[in-house]
């Protein structure tokens, strides 16, 4: 009987020198399996146990037990610091130094859409602008019918809408054709004063050299108790010489006609169009760059204000139509072709974020 507990003393000691010996958790599996799977030494021994006698089954049966639970214990301790070991392994590898210079090799470069919105958001950011976002398909309401464009306005036509299938109820959904549809959403979410510019993409049944069907607009709104004429003025000339970066811009605002706005108004910058190109901030032409106007009390109403209370201006330009006068593009179909040598020519730098005290372009 003593021999068969030296046996099992020696049994432990191996097994237990094998499971602090492996190295990987393979290994250990391995050494498990040869201890404590179905035909493992440990396991054998176990089975023994029913053909001992009484006396030799009570003191070997209690010594076997104890021995698996001792080696399983020790499985499991050696598991655990592997497994913090094979983890510290994985993090050093994958360690990123993010100090290091970007590598030459690298070249993605951002679009110029991108690259004029984010000149643009920063601009009315600084202003106190907050950006406002809405969905691409929209009601007749919210495109149409809040913003002073009934069914049978001749709005309508110029905007050459994508529709939607008729529903159930024989109303139509439509592709947004511009972004004044957030200036409806804003309001009924948020109390004046509101001051919010709203960019996206808006859709058209149009193609040519200067439209696509997708392009992109961005949407200025400013409702308080006393907002008028002449911040909107202001606040319009900042922005062209902000963006454009020429300081005695000419502009001109010229009287003009939007339903969602009374009065209303088109901004033309100075610019001159000799040798068949354009030039911003010189010369004696004009050339237009957006629409705005005083809130039209309808839609002050439509949007759940009080138009007896609550006035302001909005404004709507194509940022597209932006990139192509700032940058030199000359056709709009190319934004949108996703050739990667196009977008190396026009693209801009990752790493040079447009702000107004670091440069915007
Ligand atoms: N929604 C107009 C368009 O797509 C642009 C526009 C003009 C927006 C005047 C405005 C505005 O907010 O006041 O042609």
């Amino acid at each position: 009987m003593t021999g068969a507990t030296e046996q099992l003393e020696k049994l432990e000691q191996e097994i237990l020198a094998a499971v602090s010996g492996a190295g990987d958790e393979r290994t250990l599996e391995d050494v498990r399996v040869s201890a404590l799977g179905k035909k493992g030494s440990v396991s054998l021994l176990m089975k023994g146990l029913g053909g001992m006698e009484p006396e030799e089954r009570k003191l070997m049966g209690p010594a076997l037990n104890g021995l698996k639970n001792k080696i399983g214990d020790a499985i499991a301790d050696r598991q655990g610091a592997l497994h913090e070991v094979a983890l510290e392994a994985r993090l050093a590898g994958e360690r990123i130094d993010v100090t290091l210079p970007v590598r030459p090799e690298r070249k993605g470069t951002i679009h110029p859409v991108s690259q004029v919105l984010d000149e643009v958001v920063q601009i009315f950011g600084d202003m106190g602008f907050a950006v406002a976002e809405g969905p691409h398909i929209e009601t007749d309401f919210y495109n149409f019918e809040a913003l002073n464009i009934p069914a049978e306005h001749p709005a309508r036509q110029e905007h050459d809408t994508f529709y939607f299938n008729e529903r159930e109820d024989g109303s139509r959904m439509v592709l947004r054709t511009h972004t004044s549809p957030v200036q409806i959403r804003t309001m009924e979410k948020q109390e004046p004063p509101i001051r919010i510019i709203a960019p996206g993409r808006t859709y058209r049944c149009d193609s040519d050299q200067t439209h696509t069907p997708m392009f992109h607009q961005i949407e200025g709104l400013v409702i308080d108790e006393t907002t008028h004429l002449g911040h909107l003025k202001w606040c319009l000339e900042e922005f062209c010489k902000a963006f454009f970066e020429v300081n005695d811009l000419k502009m001109r605002f010229r009287a003009s006609h939007f339903p969602f706005t009374e009065p209303s108004m088109e901004v033309d910058i100075g610019c001159s169009f000799d040798d068949g190109k354009v030039q911003i901030g010189v010369g004696d032409d004009w050339l237009e760059i957006l629409g705005s106007g005083m809130v039209h009390p309808y839609v002050i109403r439509a949007g759940g204000l009080d138009p007896d209370r609550y006035q302001g201006f909005a404004f709507g330009m194509g940022l597209d139509r932006l990139a192509m006068l700032k940058y030199g593009i000359s056709d709009l179909r190319a934004f949108f072709e996703a050739d990667l040598r196009w977008l190396r020519h026009y693209g801009f730098s990752a790493l040079a974020q447009p702000t107004l005290p670091g440069g915007l372009s």
